[in-house]
């Protein structure tokens, strides 16, 4: 009987076309979406995606690091990811000598690969419903302990994880393997991998050839090893063949990989306050920051060096806000969620889920403070430099540790741009955050000092910008952080977190609840880093009225851009040389698909219609970056790097060409 049951709502499931590509699925459940899939052009089935019984896609895919998706391409461990996501790891190897971001990386031999101490990669060995156990239990928490442990008993290299979906209505078990042997294998000059920098981030069309090449290793029997030079290459149970066929409009796509964070299903209150409250606070407060950054940066070639990365990831999510502020407000989605709610709680009125939203209404409004708050104090008072470098120094574990903290803060500090940051950060502060948000420690300083600047004088003490570190613990610096972190963590955080136990509490009742008020849709839960597909078609859009973008990018365009006198767009000689020699205007560069992607998905492999590799996903159009919280078909498009750029660079621009003579071709 239950089979039978389980079968009708399979093959409703299936039969039910979805309106458009948004979601992030299971690959467990996917036999409930193949049928879809199917039907927008998909050649393969359920099992070639994920399977516990044979070699399946899902062998080919890793979690990169903490935070990005990369795949596998030969079956020697060879793996693409993106250049942004090999990036910090790059930098690392790099030295003025060896300047392997700017001059791009070529390990043609074997013995030239360069370990990667503290990178892993993650296979997913198999994931598995534990919902009932979770719940039964007296003690949930002791019952996902048990899981966890059960599923790692006896083997080697292997990690599990209890995560919850559907806000704790359902509980799945991940099981990882684990390989920490890691090497660099390859990267382009950062005017590749960079290319256009933060002025093109988030933007359509690109140009940025965003892909850097690794190698997994493996012990002698072909299972997780620590590195050592008597490692062999991991041969993976799968790897992807790559289609050189190239994409047209309407294509199908799909996309494997680790997607980080949505809220999909959240309220309006909550809508209301990311797009009204939190994103403009935010922004406003990283443009002071960007502005200072950028008037030192564009004076000094130095400065431009030592804040490179600092000033990417202080852009990256600053520009990230502005086009989910502005693309929530464009879709309404606070006014639609509102009608939602509205006949959701008719729907509701007399049953288990009546009172719900009111609850959580209430809890929202008594949220808010504590969460702007703390979202204020940590862009403003925490993000200042010097005094969290003092934290750090005095709690390093040893001198060692001490000495090393201090090498690498001061190789990369600028004092004027801290110090500035710390006076205009403060005095956003002073009228930002309501005053029985601020710590004691803030109202006496400035009575005891009379202003910011005063203030800022105090803490940048000539003792700490010089680098005299003795006694750094009775420096203005080390109280300031001090005081802000105390106040974040005793004061702010326990009444944030508490209320914020009540609200996951109650949107448990409202996820099932919206799920039983809409029976016939298919809901995917929110993204947490764990593996999902997501599918959909190639596709250009229209940004704005009068204004469509096609979906693809060429080489032409890169020459569009390049000017040497700009840093992000002075591309490589033998780039321009080669476009000078002619033939390579049509080169494939990006593409653009209505794929439903979010961060962690940087690095996934983009895959078509009979499961080669066609693409790189790195990125999502500005106009689209609402669709974390609401998706909306016609503006969300992830950005793809076409994968024959990667191998026009790699072997005509690099002259790495023999790297690609152990990859699978398609066609
Ligand atoms: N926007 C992409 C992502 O969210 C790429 C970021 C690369 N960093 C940068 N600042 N350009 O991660
Ligand atoms: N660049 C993002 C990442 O690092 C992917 C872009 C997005 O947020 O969709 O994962």
């Amino acid at each position: 009987m239950k089979k039978t049951l389980s079968a009708i709502i399979l093959v409703a499931l299936t039969a039910i076309p979805a309106a458009a590509d948004e979601g992030m699925w299971l690959p467990s459940l996917i036999s409930q979406r193949i049928g879809d899939m199917q039907s927008k052009g998909f050649k393969l089935n359920d099992e070639d995606i994920y399977s516990i019984n044979r070699a399946s896609l899902k062998d080919a895919v890793v979690l990169f690091g903490s935070g990005c998706t990369g795949e596998l391409v030969s079956d020697e461990g060879l793996l693409l990811t993106n250049h942004h996501c090999g990036f910090s790891y790059i930098q690392k190897h790099s030295s003025v000598e060896h300047d392997y971001l700017k001059d791009g990386f070529w390990a043609l031999k074997r013995e030239q690969e360069l370990p990667n101490p503290g990178l892993s990669v993650s296979f997913l060995d198999y994931m598995q419903d534990v919902t009932d156990e979770v719940t039964s239990a007296d003690d949930p928490q002791q019952a996902i302990k048990q899981i966890r442990e059960r599923a790692v008993e006896g083997r080697k290299g292997v990690k599990a994880s209890v995560e919850s979906l559907y806000y704790g209505n359902r509980y799945y078990l991940f099981v990882y393997k684990v390989y920490t042997d890691v090497r660099l294998v390859g990267a382009p000059p950062s005017s590749i991998g960079k290319f256009g920098g933060d002025t093109d981030n988030w933007m359509w069309p690109r140009h940025t050839g965003d892909f850097s090449i690794f190698r997994v290793y493996a012990g002698k029997d072909n299972e997780p090893a620590p590195y050592s030079e008597e490692n062999i290459p991991f041969t993976p149970k799968r790897h992807f063949k790559i289609s050189r066929a190239g994409v047209s409009e309407g294509d199908f796509t799909f996309i494997y990989g680790f997607p980080g964070t949505t809220r999909e299903y959240i309220t309006s209150d909550a809508v209301r306050y990311i797009s009204e409250l939190s994103d403009p606070a935010k922004i406003s407060l990283r443009t002071l920051r960007l502005d200072i950054q950028k008037k030192y940066m564009s004076t000094s070639p130095a400065v431009r060096i030592q804040y490179a990365s600092k000033n990417a990831n202080v852009a990256n999510a600053w520009k990230k806000w502005q086009g989910e502020m502005r693309g929530i407000r464009k879709m309404h989605t606070v006014a639609s969620k509102e009608a939602y709610e509205q006949a959701f709680r008719d729907w509701a009125a007399g049953g288990q889920y009546e009172g719900v939203l009111e609850c959580l209404d209430s809890l929202y409004t008594l949220l808010e403070p504590y969460n702007f708050a703390r979202e204020y104090t940590y862009e403003s008072a925490l993000a200042v430099e010097l005094p969290q470098f003092a934290s750090n120094y005095a709690s390093a574990k040893d001198e060692a540790a001490a000495e090393a903290s201090a090498a690498n803060f001061y190789k990369d500090w600028n004092l004027d741009i801290d110090k500035e940051s710390f006076i205009a950060l403060m005095k956003a502060y002073a009228t930002g955050v309501a005053d029985e948000f601020k710590p004691e420690y803030y109202f006496e300083s400035m009575e005891r000092l009379g202003s910011v600047e005063a203030w800022a004088d105090e803490v940048f003490s000539e003792e700490l910008c010089g680098g005299r570190l003795e006694g750094i613990e009775e420096s203005a610096a080390y109280a300031f952080r001090k005081a802000f972190v105390k106040h974040y963590n005793e004061v702010l955080t326990p009444e944030y977190s508490r209320l914020s136990a009540e609200i996951t509490a109650l949107y448990r009742d409202y996820m099932r609840g919206q799920m039983e008020f809409e029976p016939q849709k298919s809901f995917y839960p929110d993204a947490n880093l764990t593996l999902r597909v997501a599918y959909g078609k190639v596709g250009a859009y229209e940004p704005a009225d009068g204004i469509r973008y096609r979906h693809v990018s060429t080489v032409k365009g890169i020459m569009e851009k390049d000017d040497p006198e700009i840093y992000d767009y002075n591309i490589p000689q033998s780039l321009r040389d080669l476009y000078a020699a002619g033939g390579y205007e049509d080169t494939p560069v990006c593409f653009i698909a209505d794929n439903h992607t979010t961060g962690g998905n940087s690095g996934s492999p983009v895959i078509n219609a009979d499961g080669n590799l066609i693409g790189i996903n790195f990125d999502r159009v500005w106009e689209g970056t609402m669709s974390d919280v609401a998706f909306d078909p016609e503006f969300c498009r992830n950005i793809c790097l076409d994968i024959r750029y990667l191998l026009f660079v790699v072997d005509k621009v690099c002259g790495a060409g023999s790297l690609l003579a152990e990859l699978d071709f398609a066609d």
